[in-house]
């Protein structure tokens, strides 16, 4: 079966609107996913670790309104936990509940925009893609992050999941009736992990010397990957 990005550049190159930026072989699936590492993935990394907790505003479409809420961020998915991570994403995660609104927002509506603010640095980030939902019925979510994924050997979701439950804190593993906050060997059957697929990152930084926008943007499909403007 074929990738909707290796559709996109098949009917591309049959209408003959673009070219794949120089690349005659569209069928090669690592060009055509996002880049695990863009350019702006080390400073947000760097400036995540200046701050004692990573929160965020992550908003969803719900009826064709937004609506925004604040989570916790565990970090890249396949990446945490990991003191040198063979696994690479450019795509955050956070922990979530299937009984949750957001949940149902996200398979109903995948659009989300997520913004950071961080104090200790002076910087605003503003992310937005589509998120997608691992946990119950994912195999669509699973493709979609499989574009954004660079798996180490033996990396499986099942495992990913997992560790993402072990990652939460006391009180949220309270939620999924894990009373005395353990680590688990079996996810509790409502934990979810909501993963972030960006396609636009902004970062304001409003003190010198970093002032002003850095935008990225993906170009997902294409060997160029993250362009800045
Ligand atoms: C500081 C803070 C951190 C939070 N972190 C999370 C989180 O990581 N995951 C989560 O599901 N809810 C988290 N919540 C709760 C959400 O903001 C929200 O109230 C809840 O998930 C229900 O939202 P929903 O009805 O839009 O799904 C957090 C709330 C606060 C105030």
């Amino acid at each position: 079966m074929h990738s909707i990005n290796q559709i996109t550049c098949l009917a591309l190159q049959l209408t003959n609107s673009f070219t794949c930026f120089g690349f005659n072989n569209c069928d090669n699936l690592t060009q055509m996913k996002s880049p695990v590492n863009p350019p702006w993935k080390e400073q947000l990394k760097e400036e995540l670790s200046r701050q004692p907790v990573n929160f965020f505003t992550f908003a969803t479409v719900k009826d064709g309104k937004p609506r925004a809420r604040t989570l916790t961020l565990k970090g890249f998915l396949g990446e945490t936990g990991a003191e040198m991570p063979t696994t690479f994403s450019d795509s955050l995660f956070v922990g979530a509940d299937s009984r949750q609104d957001k949940v149902q927002e996200v398979l109903a509506s995948p659009a989300f925009e997520a913004v950071f603010w961080l104090p200790n640095v002076g910087s605003q980030w503003r992310i937005r893609g589509e998120a997608a939902v691992l946990g119950g019925d994912d195999a669509v979510a699973r493709e979609k992050i499989t574009q954004h994924l660079q798996p180490a050997e033996g990396w499986t979701f099942e495992d990913e999941i997992l560790k993402g439950f072990n990652t939460l804190d006391k009180g949220q593993k309270y939620k999924f009736g894990v009373t005395d906050g353990g680590v688990v060997g079996v996810v509790p059957k409502e934990f979810r992990m909501l993963v972030l697929l960006p396609q636009v990152v902004e970062r304001l930084g409003i003190k010198p010397p970093e002032l002003g926008i850095k935008h990225y943007e993906a170009r997902i499909g294409y060997p160029v990957g993250w362009v800045e403007s």
